[in-house]
C-alpha cells in the first residue's frame, strides 16, 4: 500500500502551529515520507478516517513521530470511543503497539474534568481544551506506568506525545486483532473460571489502591481484556489517587460494577466487605 489517503478536497482554515503549512501540504509531505521510509499503512481507507477525524496539529504530531522513527507502522482502526480512537501500530523497532489518540475537538470535557480537578499531579492551572487533553494523555501514561510497576497486568506504556499515547498491543500480533473485552470473552467462561477471574480482579483493585495508589474509576467488563488465560486492565486515563475527593465514590462504583458482572458466575462478596478489605477500616469510610 504505502500511501496515505488523498485529501484533494480537504479544506483547512487553520495553520498547523509552528510549522504553519497547510493540511494539503502536510499530507503531501506525509505521503512522500511514507514512500521514502517504506512505512506500511495497512489500510489507506483507515488513514483517510484519520484525516477526517483528527485536527491538523494531531496529524502533524503523528507525522513527526513517523519521521523521527518512533512509529514505524500504522495499521487498522481497533476502536472509536467517546474520547479517543485506537489503532494498531508498531513502534520504531517494529514492536506491536496500540496507538491511542485523544480527539481534541470532540472530547467530553465536562465529565473528564471531574477526574482531573482533584488530582494534585495535574490540577495546577486552568487549561485550554488542548492543554487539558495533553495533560489527560500524560495522566493515562503515568497511570499505566504506576499500575504496571505495582504488578498489575496492564499494557506497557511506551511513550506519549501531546494527545498521542503509544502502548503495548494486547492482541494477536499477526492479524492486528485486539483481545476481546471481558464482556465478550466471558460468554465462554465456566462458573469456576469466572469465579477465579472475579477474585483476581478484586485482588487487582486492592493492589492498585495500596501499591499504585490508584482507583481505576471506570472499571467494568468494557475496560478489561482477556487474552485466553489472564485478564488485562486497560483505559486508565480517568484513574485517580486516593486523595481525590471522588475516590471513595469511584471505588464503590468500580466494586459494584464488578460484583454486578460476576454475579452470573458466583455469589459475589459484599460490596462493603470488599471496600473495607481494599482500603482498610481506619483509612476511609464508604
Ligand atoms: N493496549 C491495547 N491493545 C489492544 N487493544 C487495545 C489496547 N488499548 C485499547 N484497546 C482497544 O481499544 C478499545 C478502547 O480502548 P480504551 O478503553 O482504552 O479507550 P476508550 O474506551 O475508547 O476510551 P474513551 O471512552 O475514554 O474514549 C478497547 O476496548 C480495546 O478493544
Ligand atoms: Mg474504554
Amino acid at each position: 500500500m504505502g500511501k496515505m489517503g488523498r485529501n484533494s478536497n480537504r479544506n483547512s482554515g487553520t495553520g498547523i502551529g509552528d510549522d504553519d503549512i497547510g493540511t494539503a501540504k502536510l499530507i503531501e509531505k506525509f505521503d512522500r515520507l511514507v514512500e521514502k521510509k517504506g512505512i506500511t499503512i495497512r489500510d489507506a481507507d483507515n488513514f483517510k478516517v484519520m484525516e477526517n477525524v483528527f485536527d491538523d496539529q494531531t496529524l502533524l504530531a503523528l507525522y513527526k513521530l513517523v519521521n523521527k522513527g518512533k512509529i514505524s507502522e500504522i495499521g487498522g482502526s481497533i476502536s472509536t470511543g467517546k474520547e479517543a480512537n485506537v489503532f494498531y501500530a508498531e513502534d520504531g523497532d517494529g514492536v506491536a503497539a496500540a496507538l491511542k489518540i485523544y480527539r481534541i475537538q470532540s472530547a467530553n470535557f465536562n465529565t473528564m474534568g471531574e477526574y482531573m480537578a482533584g488530582d494534585p499531579r495535574f490540577s495546577s492551572i486552568r487549561k485550554s481544551k488542548k492543554e487539558f487533553i495533553f495533560a489527560w494523555t500524560k495522566k493515562e501514561y503515568a497511570n499505566l506506568i504506576r499500575a504496571r510497576d505495582a504488578g498489575i497486568n496492564c499494557p506497557q506504556a511506551f511513550f506519549f506525545d501531546r494527545n498521542i499515547l503509544l502502548m503495548e498491543f494486547c492482541g494477536d500480533k499477526e492479524t492486528g486483532t485486539a483481545y476481546p473485552q471481558l464482556r465478550q470473552a466471558a460468554a465462554d467462561f465456566t462458573k469456576s473460571q469466572g469465579e477465579e477471574i472475579y477474585h483476581a480482579i478484586i485482588a487487582d483493585m486492592k493492589t492498585l489502591f495500596n501499591k499504585a495508589s490508584l482507583v481505576h474509576a471506570d472499571l467494568s467488563e468494557f475496560n478489561i481484556l482477556f487474552d485466553g488465560e489472564k485478564h488485562i486492565i486497560i483505559d486508565m486515563g480517568q484513574a485517580v489517587l486516593p486523595e481525590h475527593p471522588g475516590a471513595v465514590r469511584y471505588l464503590i462504583r468500580d466494586i459494584k460494577n464488578i460484583n454486578r458482572f460476576f454475579s452470573r458466575f458466583c455469589e459475589p462478596l459484599d460490596d462493603e466487605e470488599i471496600f473495607k478489605d481494599i482500603v482498610g477500616t481506619e483509612r476511609m469510610q464508604p
